[in-house]
């Protein structure tokens, strides 16, 4: 069962610094619209084999501040550390290198690519010699297949995407991850379009990434799943990251009433 390059482990140990690195750090981070300030001096931090519920009303700067975590956008102010070193923001390749997966509900997913394609997509594997290399269709399938009995659905992987359910693509999309051996995984409310039952499993599949040492964002305006998820919630309003509290020592009124009025210092 081979898996490609890019060993990374998931230990709790940071190489070479003092005390425990956090897996990201973003540190004072500002995006900008014109005269709007999306996403206004956000810090956040995520551990280790953790999932963080990231929640606030609409418009509070959630999928902004995960488009600059995977790349997609710039900060105008601030940076971000993964396992204590800088990620060079603005690109979702240098994210992808540390190790960061972003799962859209389809967007990254090509409708009319069979499930393998879109799983290896970029990282295809190869075979032959140096100088003539074809690649290796049919253990890519194999491969993907195994992956998707693994997030335990059994679609075909020679299906193309566009037949597939909303929870089916998102275990694409998620097998994509997997392949990956992502650390960290960015998930933009991924429940959405699903049914209660796909909405139960996916909710499973995320605890099942956390136990085995991914750590997860996990954006989301049901409240119920995110605190049957998460350990930590970090509550955003106006672009500012308002709140970080453990899942255990708060509830849904406390929550809800930060995403509402926050406990942002009152000025006039
Ligand atoms: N590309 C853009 N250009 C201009 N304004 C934008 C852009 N992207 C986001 N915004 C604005 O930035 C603010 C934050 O948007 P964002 O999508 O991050 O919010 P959100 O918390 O994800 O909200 P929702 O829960 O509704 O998805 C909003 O006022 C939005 O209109
Ligand atoms: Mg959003």
């Amino acid at each position: 069962m081979s898996v490609p390059e890019s060993a990374s482990g998931t230990a709790t140990g940071p190489a070479g610094g003092a005390g425990h690195t956090a897996l990201l750090e973003a540190v004072g981070v500002t995006k900008r619209f014109g005269a709007l300030a999306a996403v206004d001096g956000a810090d956040l931090t995520v551990g280790r084999a953790e999932i963080v519920g990231l929640v606030g009303g609409n418009g509070a700067g959630k999928s902004t501040l995960i488009h600059l975590i995977s790349g997609v956008d710039l900060p105008d102010v601030g940076r971000f550390l993964m396992e204590g070193r800088p990620l060079r923001t603005g690109s979702p390749a240098e994210a992808r290198h540390h190790g960061i997966e972003t799962v859209y509900q389809d967007l990254a997913l090509l409708g009319e690519l069979d499930v393998t394609a879109n799983i290896f997509m970029g990282r295809e594997w190869r075979r032959g010699v140096p100088g003539l290399r074809w690649l290796a269709e049919k253990s890519m399938k194999t491969e993907a297949e195994e992956l998707i009995r693994k997030l335990g659905y059994d679609f075909r992987a020679s299906t193309r995407v566009r037949y597939l359910s909303g929870g089916q693509r998102q275990a694409v999309a998620l097998a994509r991850a997997l392949l990956a051996r992502a650390k960290l995984i960015l998930m933009d409310e991924p429940t959405a379009a699903l049914g209660v039952a796909e909405t139960r499993k996916t909710l499973d599949l995320i605890r099942r990434f956390r136990d085995e040492g991914v750590s997860l964002i996990v954006i989301g305006h049901e409240l119920d799943d995110i605190f049957s998820i998460a350990d930590r919630i970090v509550v955003m309003r106006k672009g500012q990251t308002v709140a970080d509290l453990r899942t255990r020592s708060t509830n849904q009124d406390e929550v809800v009433n930060l995403m509402l009025k926050g406990p942002l210092p009152s000025r006039s």
